[in-house]
């Protein structure tokens, strides 16, 4: 089973990272595969709104090739002979950073082209100093599942402050857990042929 790992912070060893690590080494030791990528290292355009366009031409093809190519091909690829995913961001002004925003809003042709992302496992990482990351969480988890994505028991793990994340013992439990549940969660399914369409 494999599982994907996006970063949305700019700072690849940042507090956003470094939880996301504990998350995907718990999958590891679950028994999966994982794959982490930065997404300051391949940038992607913004969504072009061709889904707002009369006719929509919102599809997976317009949107990544031909003159739109980009980074997101690859992600699209990726994410789709996935079995899970785990969005991880840093709390920037009360919700998602920006890098995370364009990457969620540049699968919105996948979700268009027939929900092509149901049925995949999906958590949640977030870092912050102060207020704001279930806003961050909660946002994303809303887009998620309404593109199919299935969430385990306790979908999420937040790190609030500045000091180091293993000092927090409940934020290093959560982390853990997601990444068993992930792939629990993913095991079951894969038992499964189920139309969720
Ligand atoms: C533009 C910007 C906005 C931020 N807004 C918030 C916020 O609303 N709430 C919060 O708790 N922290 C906020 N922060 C602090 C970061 O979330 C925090 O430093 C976090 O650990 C950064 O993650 P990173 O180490 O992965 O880069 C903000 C930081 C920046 C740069």
């Amino acid at each position: 089973m494999k599982f994907i790992g996006i970063n949305g912070s700019a700072r690849k060893n940042g507090k956003t990272a470094q939880l996301l690590s504990i998350v995907m080494d718990s999958i590891v030791s679950a028994g999966g595969e994982v794959e982490v990528y930065h997404l300051i290292d391949h940038p992607i355009r913004f969504c072009m709104g061709c889904y707002s366009e009369d006719p929509p031409s919102c599809n997976p093809r317009h949107c990544t090739e031909g003159d739109l190519a980009d980074a997101m091909r690859g992600f699209h690829q990726k994410l789709l002979f996935s079995d899970g995913v785990v969005f991880a961001t840093p709390v920037y002004w009360f919700g998602m950073s920006a890098l995370m925003k364009a990457f969620v809003e540049r699968l919105t042709s996948l979700e268009n082209a027939g929900k092509l992302l149901a049925g995949r496992v999906a958590g949640f990482v977030a870092a912050g100093e102060e207020e704001g990351a279930m806003m961050a969480i909660s946002h994303l988890m809303a887009i998620t599942s309404d593109m199919g994505f299935l969430f385990p028991p306790m979908p999420f793990t937040y790190y609030i402050g500045r000091g180091d994340i293993r000092d927090d013992p409940e934020a290093v439990e959560y982390a853990e857990r997601l990444g068993r549940n992930m792939v629990r969660l993913a095991s079951i399914l894969q038992k499964e042929e189920v139309e969720w369409v």
